[in-house]
């Protein structure tokens, strides 16, 4: 039987980290554009992964749609180095109860670099650093973003993908 890896990837974080994991594997690997609904019954075990963005996992309410009746395991890679509250607002921001009872989920730490943002959203966050720089009384959030958007951070490593990968080998 076939496994495979499906990712959606923006900047490259959770593309590292879905090859790390296929080669670890031994499973094939592919774009979760390119996978099509059809294809799900040719497939044993499948993991899917794709980053954060304003809270939302990419392509999170397709996959769910598509995987109602098979349980997949599932990764998140956002920005933050596995702080376990910015962890479950994913969990919480993303999927229901059920849902998480149903599939397996686990967090892989990404980064932030604004820098490689571009076109509109650049645009949005530079008015958006603006406004909150300007602020006399910041947030505790608030000032985490303006520290990463002067300072990038690049949490993506091989070694956090060892507990998705023993915990695939063993289904
Ligand atoms: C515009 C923007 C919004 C983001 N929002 C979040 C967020 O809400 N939560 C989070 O944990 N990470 C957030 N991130 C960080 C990304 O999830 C992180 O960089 C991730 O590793 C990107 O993965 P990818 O390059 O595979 O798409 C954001 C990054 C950008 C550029």
């Amino acid at each position: 039987m076939r496994n495979i890896v499906l990712y959606k990837s923006k900047y490259g974080n959770t593309f590292q980290y879905a090859t790390w994991i296929a080669e670890e594997l031994d499973w094939e690997i592919r774009d979760f554009s390119k996978f099509k609904k059809a294809e799900i019954k040719n497939y044993n075990t499948i993991i899917f992964g794709s980053g954060v963005y304003v809270g939302k996992m990419n392509k999170i309410k397709k996959v769910l749609e598509w995987f109602k009746e098979k349980p997949i395991i599932i990764f998140a890679c956002g920005g933050n180095n596995n702080v376990e509250k910015d962890i479950n607002d994913i969990k919480i921001n993303n999927f229901s109860e059920n849902q998480l009872a149903f599939h397996t989920f686990f967090y892989l730490p990404g980064g932030v670099d604004f820098s490689k943002v571009k076109g509109i959203i650049k645009i949005m966050i530079n008015v958006f650093i603006k406004i909150v720089e300007n602020k006399k009384n910041k947030k505790e959030y608030e000032e985490a973003i303006l520290k990463s958007y002067y300072h990038p951070t690049n949490y993506v490593d091989k070694k956090h993908i060892q507990a998705i990968v023993s915990y695939a080998k063993k289904i």
